[in-house]
């Protein structure tokens, strides 16, 4: 953490913070869009992410300032809060919700947030401002809640308070995270396990669309709406709780109940896609990455065209990564329509990667990309 932050909260709030807290965003190695069908998922936090300096404050007031984002916010302690507005500070605000709903006392207290993730990327900025305020929180006041409890109440925030209708995979991520590993979560049972990230001569890169984030949401909600409404359907016949309930042999032999050609093959991806994850688990822990970056194409093309929640920027992106003599597999992750992709290249090849993936996207697309290599690290924590 800079020291320039502690002097701006100091200059901002006239006495040095109490704590400092971080919280990483997150990429997703497969496992899209099935996190709200009870289906399994494979992300990992990343070193990138979101500090919080903060002190409490005896004025009943909660001062949001960011150190990226001109809107700040001096909001008075009430029982309860709405979102107003589309201003940064509503995740915070929704978390301190949350906890009011929860009954634990609060007092005021004067924050200074910071993110180096970029915003809209898809690497899961809200989840990390999110699990990032919710911790800081729980450890000030003592009101006791595990990192599973962190992170179901960050999701509270994002359906209730935001109004996306997402799973739990990017809240549970950042506040679950570990060096170097994979986490592979059951979203159903929230029961999960660490696979170590042993890629061998490969690095995970992150390519960023740097497309400008529009309609997220609403498509990310209709492909909400589309999965309950194939689950409701199937349910007529079948058993289940969820979609990833259903085997793609059940699926074949009911889909007739579906009677829309749009909803099936949103049904057919999240059925499928919960099978490919399953199949990447054991590609990654017997060290077959070749299996496992087809998988991750695989994941790609459903995304692309039975999802459809791609984009021309990023399957530009996986087209050159498929030319690409090094790249093993790639996809988009997270909730796509722009946002990053991930890729595994060799490591002696990153750099001419980087190098030639830059004017393809460009020419093809008009503005550059982002390239960069990721680690995978710790979730949430204290710094300071
Ligand atoms: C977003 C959501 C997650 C998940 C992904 C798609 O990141 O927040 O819950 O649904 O999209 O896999």
């Amino acid at each position: 953490m800079s020291t320039n932050l502690q002097e701006q909260f100091e200059k901002l709030y006239g006495k040095a913070a109490e704590k400092t807290f971080f919280c990483p965003g997150r990429v997703n190695l497969i496992g899209e869009h099935i996190d709200y069908n009870g289906g399994q998922v494979m992300p990992c936090a990343i070193s990138m992410g979101t500090t919080l300096l903060i002190s409490k404050n005896d004025d009943n007031v909660f001062r949001f300032h960011a150190a990226d984002f001109p809107e700040t916010a001096d909001i008075e302690l009430k029982d309860s809060y709405t979102k107003t507005g589309t201003e940064w500070y509503n995740y915070p605000l929704g978390v301190i919700h949350e906890f009011l709903l929860k009954g634990i006392k609060l007092s005021g207290l004067n924050m200074l947030f910071s993110g180096n993730l970029p915003i809209g990327s898809g690497l899961s900025s809200s989840a990390s401002i999110e699990v990032l305020t919710a911790y800081a929180l729980n450890e000030m006041f003592s009101a006791g809640m595990d990192r599973v409890a962190l992170a179901l109440l960050g999701k509270r925030v994002e359906n209730g308070f935001m109004g996306l209708n997402s799973g739990i995979m990017d809240q549970f991520a950042v506040a679950n995270g570990k060096e170097n590993h994979a986490i592979l979560l059951n979203c159903d049972t929230l029961d999960f396990e660490y696979l170590p990230f042993e890629i061998g001569d490969y690095v995970l890169g992150v390519i960023n669309t740097n497309k400008p984030r529009k309609l997220v949401e609403s498509k990310y909600n209709e492909r909400f709406a589309e999965c309950m409404d194939a689950k409701a359907k199937l349910q007529q016949k079948l058993n289940i709780n969820h979609l990833c309930d259903v085997s793609l042999d059940e699926f074949n032999a009911n889909k007739d109940l579906i009677g829309n050609e749009v909803v099936e093959k949103r049904a057919y991806h999240v059925i499928t896609e919960n099978q490919r994850v399953k199949d990447a688990r054991v590609a990654l822990t017997s060290g077959d990455i070749k299996k496992f970056g087809e998988l991750m194409y695989a994941s790609h093309d459903s995304l692309q065209h039975d999802y459809e929640v791609s984009g021309i920027e990023l399957d530009t992106i996986v087209d050159f990564c498929k030319t690409f003599d090094g790249c093993m597999g790639a996809r988009m992750t997270g909730a796509g329509f722009g946002g990053c992709a991930i890729a595994l290249i060799h490591k002696d090849k990153f750099d001419e990667f980087a190098q030639k993936i830059v004017p393809y996207y460009e020419e093809r697309i008009g503005y550059k990309p982002g390239v960069f290599s990721s680690v995978i690290a710790e979730g949430v924590r204290k710094l300071v």
